[in-house]
């Protein structure tokens, strides 16, 4: 989270507001209630659950359909050698502080960012200096006013044992990214052996956050959405890039943050690219993607931007990391997705520790003609000096370095391998023409990853309004977690029964629908309104001689009227963005 993201407001704003909206109405809560609750956790309810996913959809609908990547689900614990070799177990860790007193543990860098040091610089010091700086600002433990144990750093991932066997030690993974670079070679052959190419998976993740007190925004289990897109570096054309080329990107630039500055640099893509602020093509176009689907979740692009991350803020796999952030009304700008160029890190990393090659080969358009040096072990030779040790000095030998074998027999005359000194005479050394139709290359990775549940928090920050003094959640159509509501005026006279032929009419149309026939219309517009339900459909006294009904609006308040006959059509036409609401029949005027 940024340097910004920190509570500054009082118990009124809208982080508070849609915390007791989501309880109340269903979006979400925190989990394990009735035990007096387990901070970091929630539990989505019917229509949060159903929000979630529309907003995975949309993720999937401009990500996975539109480019045409491929999707894995693999499994949350991983064997502890996994998270060995990609470098979390060394570097997944948090500087941390304990109370002398309660025992309470808490971020050290978050205490001092709560004193005004930017996040850049928390980050940056070290445990002593983090030490230091907590006690020069006479920072204390927020719970209850005790002094800190000099800082130390945790190891934020979950560690369980596998099976029931001690040394077998397992993590939750802390990213789905991992998944993908282990599962490289079986997606490569799916993908026809051909970059680029990429893969999402959106899945569980699981951070032992050190004290998470932002509800959605940092939690110890939730949902992340890492893609991971494999090219080949000597060819890092994006061919989309000009679908996007002139997107605007706001980007708070490291040169500007080393100023102590907050203020951002617009710069199209194209721009991005030319003046090197985006070292790859790929990366720019998935920003650029990413922006696009935060507008589609209701966040405008006034309130977004992207922080170039500092050298020492960024993870250890990365050469170049962005932050997409959003504004929001108590923590300030708050992270979304991070946007990092990978390289070829982690597939390189678990190559060595696996020993399966994880290369791919690529054939040169013309061969190349080249020179090789070969040494070979002359058995006639070593054969009578090593007897029953020849065949092992020339599997030696044959391991060795040529050029180091040739120069070491031209300086004096004899090469060292393990033990045994080899003569000139012993070897063959010879330079060979030979034809290279290609060559094996680790892939390079943009990674962008985003976090769905910060991705629903945004998208209910954003669609929260206060209408008439009644909360109003504006979401965008095509997320709305409902998008129908159905009322009969009154639960009686055959109202009820034809209500529930239009609400089963057009939950087989494929919309979804709720039905609510409890307390007065204006009750259920005003339940349906805080819900989030796009329509509401009312079955009345004239529906019955004349078959229409009236459909409200639930961000203008308008009504229409329309035949029943024509909902179907005129309905999925709204939903697509094709026709606005006053399309939908004839205004009534209220
Ligand atoms: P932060 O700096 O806020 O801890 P991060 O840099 O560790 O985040 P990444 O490792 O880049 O985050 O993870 C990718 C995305 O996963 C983030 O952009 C965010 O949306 C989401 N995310 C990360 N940690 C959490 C968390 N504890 N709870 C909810 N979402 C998270
Ligand atoms: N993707 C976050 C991390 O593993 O560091």
């Amino acid at each position: 989270m940024s340097s910004e993201a920190k509570c500054s407001k009082p118990a009124c704003d809208k982080f508070v507001a849609i915390n007791e909206l989501a309880k109340r109405r269903g979006f979400f809560w925190p989990s394990f209630e009735i035990y007096g609750g387990s901070g970091g956790f929630v539990t989505y309810g019917p229509l949060g659950t159903r929000l979630k996913q529309n907003i995975e959809a949309k993720l999937r609908e401009l990500f996975v359909k539109k480019i045409g990547i491929y999707e894995m689900e693999s499994s949350v614990i991983a064997p502890g050698k996994v998270f060995e070799a990609s470098g979390h177990v060394d570097h997944f860790k948090e500087p941390m502080v304990e109370c002398q007193n309660c025992h309470g543990r808490f971020r050290a860098d978050h205490l001092l960012e709560e004193k005004g040091i930017s996040a850049a610089e928390a980050e940056k010091m070290s445990l002593e200096k983090t030490g230091q700086e907590l006690e020069r600002h006479g920072v204390v433990c927020p719970d209850c006013g005790g002094k800190f144990n000099p800082p130390t750093r945790y190891l934020t991932m979950f560690e369980t044992t596998i099976g029931p066997y001690q040394g077998s030690v397992g993590y939750g993974r802390p990213e789905a990214a991992q998944n993908i670079f282990v599962e490289f070679n079986r997606l490569y052959t799916t993908a026809r052996e051909r970059l680029p190419f990429g893969c999402l998976q959106i899945g569980h993740a699981l951070r032992n956050e050190i004290s998470p007190r932002q509800g959605l925004i940092r939690l110890r289990e939730f949902t992340i959405a890492d893609l991971e897109f494999f090219f080949d570096p000597e060819e890092p054309t994006c061919d989309k890039l000009k679908e996007v080329e002139d997107e605007v990107l706001p980007i708070l630039l490291c040169e500007t943050r080393l100023k102590e500055c907050q203020d951002t640099t617009e710069l199209t893509v194209r721009e991005a690219l030319d003046r090197k602020v985006i070292l790859s093509e790929w990366q720019a176009y998935f920003m650029a993607m990413a922006k696009r689907l935060l507008i589609e979740l209701g966040v405008p692009a006034s309130k977004q931007r992207f922080l170039e991350k500092l050298t020492w803020e960024k993870a250890h796999y990365s050469s170049q990391s962005f932050d997409q952030e959003v504004l929001v009304d108590r923590w300030g700008w708050v992270e979304v997705s991070g946007h990092a160029y990978r390289t070829d890190y982690d597939l390189a990393c678990h190559m060595k520790a696996s020993g399966v090659d994880m290369t791919v080969y690529k054939e040169y358009p013309n061969p190349i003609e080249s020179e090789e040096l070969t040494v070979k072990p002359n058995m006639a030779k070593l054969g009578p000096v090593y007897k029953g040790e020849a065949a092992k000095v020339a599997a030696l030998l044959a391991k060795a370095p040529a050029q180091e074998v040739a120069d070491a027999m031209q300086k004096q005359g004899s090469y060292i391998v393990d033990k045994y000194e080899i003569k000139a005479d012993q070897v063959d050394i010879r330079t060979q023409k030979t034809l290279v139709r290609g060559k094996r290359f680790v892939p390079h990775v943009v990674e962008p990853s985003f976090g769905s549940d910060r991705l629903f928090y945004v998208a209910l920050e954003y669609a929260y309004g206060i209408k008439d003094d009644r909360v109003v959640m504006s979401f965008p159509r095509s997320i709305a977690p409902i998008q129908v509501g159905v009322y009969p005026l009154m639960s009686k006279d055959g109202l009820d029964v034809k209500a529930k032929e239009v609400q089963s009419m057009l939950a087989c149309e494929g919309f979804m629908t709720e039905f609510d026939e409890t307390g007065s219309i204006g009750r259920r517009y005003a339940r349906a309104d805080e819900a989030g339900v796009q329509l509401g459909i009312t079955i009345d006294y004239d529906t019955l001689k004349d078959s229409t009904v009236t459909i409200r609006d639930r961000d203008s308040w308008q009504q229409v009227r329309t035949p029943i006959k024509d909902l179907p059509k005129l309905l999925h036409q709204f939903f697509e963005g094709k026709l606005n609401f006053p399309q939908l029949g004839i205004i009534i005027e209220t």
